[in-house]
């Protein structure tokens, strides 16, 4: 299977614009095809409108951006990217058809993908050639910000396919999550559709309108959604004894009517009922305005999620582990040896002045250091041994300004190492004309996490700490090393 540097879009309507600004985010070049010339227009704006969220997202170095071209010819596109994602209307033989189509232009070895919310992977594949490397991969909307893709194989579908598509949405930020077998509606969309069935017959029945049923789950259920499933949150419902106790204690009202999946009938009365519940809890606002709030708290639950190391927030975790590492052995290569890390200023980063704000410089110097650690084993699986290094002491200096979204990269110097202590040097400069605008010297200690005391680093640490030294040692001493507040005593200032 091929490389994914060009992703073709098939459809561009809600679900193409998310895979299009994931994507391009990540770097890949976008060809989107549309049978309907305006949707260029729309696909355009959807990009524009996720860049907002996409930014906060991650603080990781990116690639550069990739590059986004469209085209009403489906066949063209076919024939010019190395993977394919298909996200027209949800209709079979519509899709049985241009999936047939496109897989004649497109090479054997360029995965063809559909996003479809409940089809058969075997049914959409039946005309196609090379059926072989056709897969069904259900994205979440918005696809940009939610990690979530289920993958399920046909009958025909090659484990080939299967893995290379999961490589794909990995570096891409994603969380492919493999469907054993095939069913309609996949295995998300089964459980949401159970709820929204539930949620259509208590409308209908005059039970609740649809804000009522919004805040069951909004105050309660939803949080502890967000980082883990029904099973694991069920199992610590029934205390120390976990599952069995909650399937003993809660058994027997698996008997009692608390639910009806069959759907109801959709009337005319119902649909205007659900209209008009939803209309109100919005409240006038627009659908953009209310997506906005909504990719604003999915970013902030994924920040927080990040710190615990769970759910989307792993996801997120790994994917920035990966860019880090890349960027540290990227083609932006530093001078002698030193670490070289590319961030940006984020919006949120800047204070009342109009620049980045003092504590943002003590996070980037952090996000550098994490990054040297990384590249010399001090990984989660280190620290989970119990062995951790400590920050002890910072000295920041600052020396011009850095405005909101400025691109900045940070140089990192290892400038001694013992046994215990690492002694580190960061220079932060703008990337456009290299200019200095901080420094940060920093006094790290290992320790034994759990016994709370100073101990010796692993030697395959040290060992590959001393020769980063050994490589910058041909380096002037940094002249803002070991400075106090120079400006006062340069000047003879007394308080
Ligand atoms: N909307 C969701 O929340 C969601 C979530 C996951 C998956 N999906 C699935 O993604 C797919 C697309 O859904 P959507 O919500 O983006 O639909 P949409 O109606 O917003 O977009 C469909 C696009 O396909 C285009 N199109 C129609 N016929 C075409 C053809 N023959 N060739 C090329 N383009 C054609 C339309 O012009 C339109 O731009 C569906 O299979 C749906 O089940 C949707």
């Amino acid at each position: 299977m091929r490389e994914v540097k060009t992703l073709g879009l098939l459809g561009t309507g809600v679900i193409g614009g998310g895979w299009a600004a994931r994507a391009l985010h990540f770097g890949i070049d976008v060809v989107a095809a549309d049978v309907k010339p305006e949707m260029e227009r729309w696909i355009r704006g959807a990009v524009e409108n996720a860049e907002g969220a996409l930014a906060r997202l991650t603080f990781a170095p990116l690639p550069p951006k990739g590059k986004l071209s469209f085209t009403t010819d489906l066949n063209a596109m076919a024939r010019q990217v190395d993977f394919i994602q298909e996200n027209i209307p949800e209709q079979l033989e519509l899709k049985q058809r241009v999936l047939a189509e496109v897989s004649r232009h497109a090479r054997p070895d360029v995965v063809i993908a559909s996003s479809t919310s409940g089809l058969m992977p075997t049914d959409l594949q039946r005309e196609m050639e090379a059926p072989e490397r056709f897969l069904v991969a259900h994205p979440f909307n918005p696809v940009y910000l939610l990690p979530l893709v289920e993958l399920v194989g046909g009958q025909k579908t090659s484990t080939a396919a299967l893995d290379a598509a999961s490589r794909f949405y990995t570096q891409i930020g994603m969380h492919p999550l493999r469907v054993r077998r095939e069913i309609p509606g996949h295995l998300t969309d089964r459980l949401q559709e159970a709820l929204w069935r539930e949620i259509l017959h208590l409308v209908n029945d005059g039970v609740a309108t649809t804000g009522e049923l919004d805040e069951s789950i909004v105050y309660g259920p939803g949080l502890r959604w967000a980082a883990m499933g029904t099973n694991l949150i069920y199992h610590l419902a029934g205390g120390e004894t976990g599952m069995r106790h909650m399937l003993r204690q809660f058994g027997p009202c698996l008997k009692w009517p608390w639910t009806k999946l069959e759907a109801p009938e959709l009337t005319e009365e119902l649909i205007d009922r659900m209209v008009e519940g939803t209309q109100a809890q919005a409240a006038g606002r627009s659908i953009r305005e209310i997506e906005r709030l909504r990719d604003d708290y999915l970013v902030a639950i994924q920040q927080v999620l990040k710190q615990f190391n769970i759910g989307a927030g792993a996801t997120l975790r790994t994917v920035e582990a990966r860019l880090y590492e890349e960027n540290a052995s990227g083609a932006t290569a530093a001078p002698a040896g030193l670490q070289r890390m590319d961030t940006q200023v984020r919006p949120e980063w800047v204070d009342y002045n109009g620049h980045m704000t003092d504590s943002r410089y003590l996070q980037v110097f952090g996000d550098a250091i994490d990054a040297l650690w990384r590249s010399v084993g001090v990984d989660d699986a280190y620290r989970a041994s119990g062995r951790a290094l400590y920050t002890v002491e910072t000295h920041v200096t600052h020396s011009a300004e850095a405005k909101p979204l400025e691109p900045l990269y940070v140089l990192t110097r290892v400038l001694a190492v013992d046994d215990k202590r690492v002694h580190v040097f960061n220079a932060l400069h703008r990337t456009r004309d290299d200019v200095l605008v901080a420094t940060g010297e920093q006094m790290y200690l290992h320790v034994d996490t759990r016994a709370g005391k100073a101990t010796s680093m692993d030697p395959a640490v040290r060992e590959k700490l001393a020769q980063i030294r050994a490589s910058q040692s041909g380096l002037p001493p940094p002249k803002q090393a070991g400075r106090h507040i120079g400006i006062m005593s340069q000047s003879g200032a007394r308080s």
